[in-house]
Parts: C-alpha cells; sequence; structure tokens
C-alpha cells in the first residue's frame, strides 16, 4: 500500500520505520530537519531499531520524506496522523495541529479523483473524529477510521509488534478492513468499537497506568515509614491474579460498602497519619466513594416521586450483612426526608440477625428493619423502584409501569425499563 504518515515523532517515526518494511511510506513533517534526517536515512527520534529500519527503508527506495502535503496525499491512499496533541493551560488537548493537518489532507484529496482512508493515530479526546469528520470532510471520498496507539516510547518498534491489542473505529466497514490490513502479520486481538469509546479507551489506559504507578509508589512510602518492603509487598499483591490483577472489581457499579473494605481503607489512611505520610490517592478513595452515593441520591431526588421500593439493601449479593451497607445510607437518606420506603431482601430475616451485624442494626440502623416487606410484590405501590443487589427474585409486576434505577451499574434504568437480571 502506499501510506502518508504526518508527524514526524514518536508515534510517527515509529510508524514510518515498522510499515516501510511492506509498504511505500511517505513520511510528512513541518520541521525541516525531521524530514531532512529521514530523507537521509537517519531517525529523528532515540529510539531502539528505527535507526536500522529507517536506513534501510530509504536505502530500498521504500521510505521518503516531504514538507508537501499534498504531494504527499496526491501518491497515496492511506494518511496515518500522527501530530502531537500536548496539553492546554486548561488540561484539555490542544488538537490545533491535528485540525491543521486534517485540513491539508482534505484538500489534497480534493485534487485527487481515488478515494483516500484517513487513520488517526494521534490521542484526542472523544467526539473529536466525528466532529473532524463532519466540520472538514463533510463531501469528500475520504473514509475515516480512528486507531489509538499503545506503543511506549523506550521499547516502541517491539510493542508495535506486540500490542495488548488493537482498537479500531471507522466511518464504514471498508475503512475497518483497509486500516486492519496495516497489521498484517502482527497476532493481536482486534477490537472493533465506536468513535468515542476508542477515542476514550487510550486516555483511560494511561490514565489507569498513572493510578497504578501512583498506587504502588504511596505503598512504597508509607512501607518505609512502618518498615514493610514497598517492592515485596507490590509483588505480593500482584501475585493474587484473581481479585487485585484481574477484571474483578473493575466492573462499573455501586458503592463500595461492607464490613471490611471501608475500615480496613481507614486504617490505613490512620496509619499513613500516625507515619506523617501523605497518601492523597488512597486518601481520596473514601470521598469518591461517598459521592457516587451522593450522585445516587441526586438521581432517585430527580424524579420526584415521594414512595420509594428498594430491592436490596445487604452490602451485596448472597448475603445479610447490613454494616456499612452504601444501600443503608440511601434508604436513610431518603427516610430522613420523609419519603414512604419499602425494602425487599430476600437474604435479610430480621429474626436471623445476629452476631455484629445484628448489633449494627440495633444500635445504628434499627428504623431500616420497620421497613422491610417479605414479598417483592408488597413494593407494588411504590411509584419507584431502587434495585441495588443481584440474587432477587424476578417479579415483573413489581417493576412494570415503574420508574426503575438499577444502581448495580451506570446507564441502566428510566422509566418503566427493567434492567433487572433474570435469577
Ligand atoms: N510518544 C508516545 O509514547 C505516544 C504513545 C501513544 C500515543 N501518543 C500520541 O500520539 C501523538 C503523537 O505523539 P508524539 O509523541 O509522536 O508527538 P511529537 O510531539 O513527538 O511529534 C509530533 C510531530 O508532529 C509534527 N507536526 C505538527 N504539525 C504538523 C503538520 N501540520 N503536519 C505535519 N507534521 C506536523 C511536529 O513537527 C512533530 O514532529 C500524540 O497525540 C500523543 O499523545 C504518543
Amino acid at each position: 500500500m502506499k501510506i502518508s504518515i504526518f508527524g514526524l515523532g514518536y508515534v510517527g517515526c515509529v510508524s514510518c520505520a515498522v510499515l516501510c518494511k511492506d509498504h511505500d511510506v511517505v513520511g510528512v513533517d513541518v520541521a525541516p530537519a525531521k524530514v531532512d534526517l529521514i530523507r537521509r536515512g537517519q531517525s529523528p527520534i532515540v529510539e531502539k531499531e528505527t535507526d536500522d529500519l529507517i536506513r534501510t527503508g530509504v536505502e530500498a527506495g521504500r521510505l521518503s520524506a516531504t514538507l508537501d502535503y499534498d504531494a504527499a496525499v496526491a501518491c497515496t491512499d492511506i494518511s496515518i496522523v500522527c501530530v502531537g496533541t500536548p496539553t492546554l493551560d486548561n488540561g484539555a488537548h490542544d488538537l490545533a495541529h491535528v485540525e491543521g493537518v486534517v485540513e491539508q489532507i482534505a484538500a489534497g484529496v480534493r485534487h485527487k479523483s481515488r478515494e483516500h482512508l484517513i487513520v488517526l493515530r494521534s490521542t484526542v479526546p472523544p467526539g473529536t473524529t466525528e466532529r473532524l469528520m463532519r466540520e472538514k470532510l463533510g463531501g469528500l471520498p475520504v473514509r475515516v477510521c480512528f486507531n489509538p496507539e499503545f506503543l511506549r516510547e523506550g521499547c516502541a518498534v517491539a510493542d508495535y509488534h506486540d500490542p495488548p491489542f488493537i482498537v479500531l473505529a471507522g466511518s464504514d466497514d471498508r475503512a475497518v478492513a483497509l486500516a486492519k490490513s496495516l497489521y498484517d502479520g502482527i497476532d493481536a486481538e482486534f477490537v472493533v468499537t465506536s468513535f468515542r469509546e476508542a477515542e476514550t479507551i487510550k486516555v483511560l489506559c494511561n490514565v489507569f497506568h498513572a493510578m497504578k504507578i501512583v498506587f504502588a509508589n504511596e505503598v512504597a512510602r508509607l512501607g518505609e515509614a512502618i518498615g514493610v518492603d514497598g517492592g515485596n509487598i507490590m509483588r505480593l499483591l500482584c501475585k493474587d491474579t484473581k481479585l487485585n490483577i484481574s477484571s474483578t472489581y473493575l466492573k462499573p457499579g455501586f458503592a463500595y460498602g461492607g464490613s471490611c473494605l471501608p475500615k480496613d481503607l481507614r486504617s490505613l489512611e490512620y496509619l499513613a497519619r500516625q507515619a506523617n505520610v501523605r497518601v492523597p490517592l488512597i486518601s481520596s478513595i473514601e470521598a469518591s466513594n461517598n459521592e457516587h452515593i451522593a450522585q445516587m441520591i441526586r438521581k432517585i431526588s430527580g424524579h420526584r416521586v415521594r414512595s420509594l421500593g428498594f430491592v436490596g439493601i445487604s452490602f451485596k449479593k448472597g448475603t445479610d450483612d447490613l454494616r456499612e451497607s452504601p444501600f443503608v445510607r440511601l434508604v436513610e437518606h431518603f427516610m430522613g426526608k420523609g419519603y414512604r420506603v419499602k425494602i425487599y431482601d430476600k437474604d435479610v430475616v430480621p429474626s436471623g440477625l445476629i452476631g455484629a451485624n445484628k448489633r449494627f442494626i440495633d444500635n445504628t440502623a434499627g428504623h431500616i428493619l420497620n421497613a422491610l416487606v417479605q414479598d417483592a410484590s408488597e413494593l407494588r405501590d411504590c411509584e419507584l423502584i431502587v434495585v441495588c443487589k443481584d440474587g432477587m427474585p424476578q417479579a415483573r409486576e413489581v417493576y412494570e409501569g415503574k420508574i426503575v434505577i438499577d444502581v448495580r451499574g451506570h446507564g441502566q434504568g428510566g422509566s418503566g425499563d427493567c434492567a433487572v437480571e433474570k435469577e
């Protein structure tokens, strides 16, 4: 294939180096020095393997570079956009370079008779590709893909050949198929998704990586103060691939609660305070959890009803443990505001509560038990049903014609739209 690559920075140079093995590639940049270096067969970036790959590509006549974007578009079928999207003072991505390049490619396409594919690889905020298609490419014979880049500097060529996955969004099937063919020979899972998801996942991955680094470093700082080796303890944490390094606890749902997570988190924060170690990430966890509950309270309040039915009250499926259940906090809020509240939870039988759980109820949440009903059908006269827990029986008549808010996952619920799982 004939490919033009816009932007000869880290991503663009690695793309040139790798793609010129099998394709005719022309690199385009506004910086004459970078274009000159490529023309001389030298890599403008310091990155393992790129020197050799670029030299070989130039010597074989498969890689060239130019400042002339019009010529680059004219002689190629695919343009890959790898220009920078640096940060603005307000934190947003600066899209000026991406917009400029898309305009340049659009100008080039106007002089062409063949159709053209644009593959956007620069990291951009969600909604950008669709907006660029609308504002800059309308009416032109172009197909568009967004294909986020996951390479890491320092091992970029190796990452290019062995990516965690390949995410693609396209304006149509042909666009996706063409972009896919750029990866011929690479053994990785392809995920074809929407433009917005493809744009979001790139940013989210980096945020997740940053969060992991900061978490490990907070653990190490605290460890140093309390005589625990940060490296060892994190290695131990990573050994648990069931609950720790896995997708467990990474599914959006409601706030955490129960008898362990809240108290152990608080105790670690207390330890850090005692040791005079600041752990801002760990210290922000409870506030974020509280915000999740507050947001749900606002959502339920927004419906302007006076009677609520809660399906589930213990902190998770298959237990009657009400200690620090976030649903208890929801219920308490609305009871306090004078709402008529009924609760159904097949796991919670007041006469069966014992031990610390019973003490918690007796001391702090006895009023909750008064709202418990024996059968889900008794929620029939509630205007709004809040589905809190999995594993509750299906009682269609309870939900039908009601406003149903399913707090177990975002984007669910809504008027009369029952998203309750089958038992
Ligand atoms: N560097 C990384 O490790 C990495 C990894 C994944 C994704 N990304 C993303 O990829 C994009 C590129 O990153 P980078 O580190 O390669 O950027 P960079 O700053 O190293 O390079 C960008 C290049 O684009 C050129 N450019 C600007 N306007 C141009 C135009 N109109 N025409 C042609 N060239 C133009 C610049 O001169 C520069 O050479 C960014 O959005 C970045 O967030 C970077």
